[in-house]
């Protein structure tokens, strides 16, 4: 019998399960996404590190929270994002060549990250970090996990970059994905989600993976039911995108309900 096209396949939908996660080539997708510091990335780093500066400046935390990121990939710069404030920091990642590529980095992270780092050292809660490379290793833990399966209300601080609506194709499972994501902060928790707007979907060295082309609109619906003070920013391209088929930046800041 005559097998469909992969554009046939795509087009019918593919779910997060169908999706080939532990083929995902973490070598490929770090060097064409992270080997330098983009102008698009530049400009997230520098929202999410004023925002959680700012939360911070008006609500001293009692003690160091718990930190989560959720779908890490080979992207440090999240979990970076959480240091000051965090005594333990989960990256929580679906597959399994992610989660080596995680464990081995922590231990002592690449040089490319030290751009990324300078960048969130312009403000002094980040400066006072001192060491980051020191610090993420001995606050981080990888574990891998299903993101649809994440445990309620496990973590006080949360960031979760280019997930949600880069898992299938299905905009039930973006928005089921990010309310997982919410529902495994506790109360008063701030966080931090990125998103690709409008993605046709991507290519990781020789595979294809899939997204919903999500647009600002369902990331507000999905999220103002769950949170507070949320803030909403658009962000286009700067410089060169970093692939074809999406139209721009989303990121979400705001505080759990
Ligand atoms: C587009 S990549 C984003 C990686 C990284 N956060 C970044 O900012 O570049 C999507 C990530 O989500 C992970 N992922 C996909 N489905 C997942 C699931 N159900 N639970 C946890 N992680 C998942 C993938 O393995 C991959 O690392």
């Amino acid at each position: 019998m005559e097998q469909p096209s992969a554009e046939a396949e795509y087009a019918s939908g593919i779910s997060n399960s169908d999706a080939p996660w532990d083929l995902f080539d973490s070598r490929a997708y770090l060097d064409h996404n992270y080997q330098d510091l983009r102008q698009d990335d530049r400009q997230i780093i520098m929202a999410v590190r004023d925002y959680f500066c700012e939360h911070f400046r008006h609500r001293q935390p009692a003690g160091k929270l718990s930190g989560i990121d959720v779908g890490s990939g080979t992207n440090l710069y999240p979990s970076l994002s959480l240091l000051p404030w965090c005594s333990d920091i989960t990256l929580y990642e679906r597959s399994a060549g992610n989660v080596v590529w995680l464990e081995r980095e922590i231990q002592h992270y690449s040089s490319n990250w030290d751009r990324f780092w300078q960048l969130f050292t312009d403000r002094e809660p980040y400066r006072r970090v001192g060491d980051p490379r020191g610090r993420l290793s001995g606050l981080a833990t990888v574990e891998k996990g299903d993101l649809f399966d994440l445990r309620p209300g496990g973590w006080s601080i949360g960031t979760m970059f280019f997930v949600a609506e880069s898992l299938s194709t299905a905009r039930t499972e973006f928005e089921e994905a990010l309310a997982k994501f919410i529902a495994a902060l506790t109360p008063g928790a701030p966080f931090a989600a990125a998103f690709m707007e409008n993605s046709e979907g991507y290519r990781v060295g020789d595979l294809e993976f899939p997204a919903y082309p999500v647009e600002e609109p369902q990331v507000r619906d999905c999220l103002a039911p769950r949170t507070d003070d949320l803030v909403i920013t658009r962000l286009g391209f700067p410089g060169e995108p970093l692939r074809d088929g999406y139209t721009g930046m989303i990121l979400a800041c705001g505080v759990t309900s």
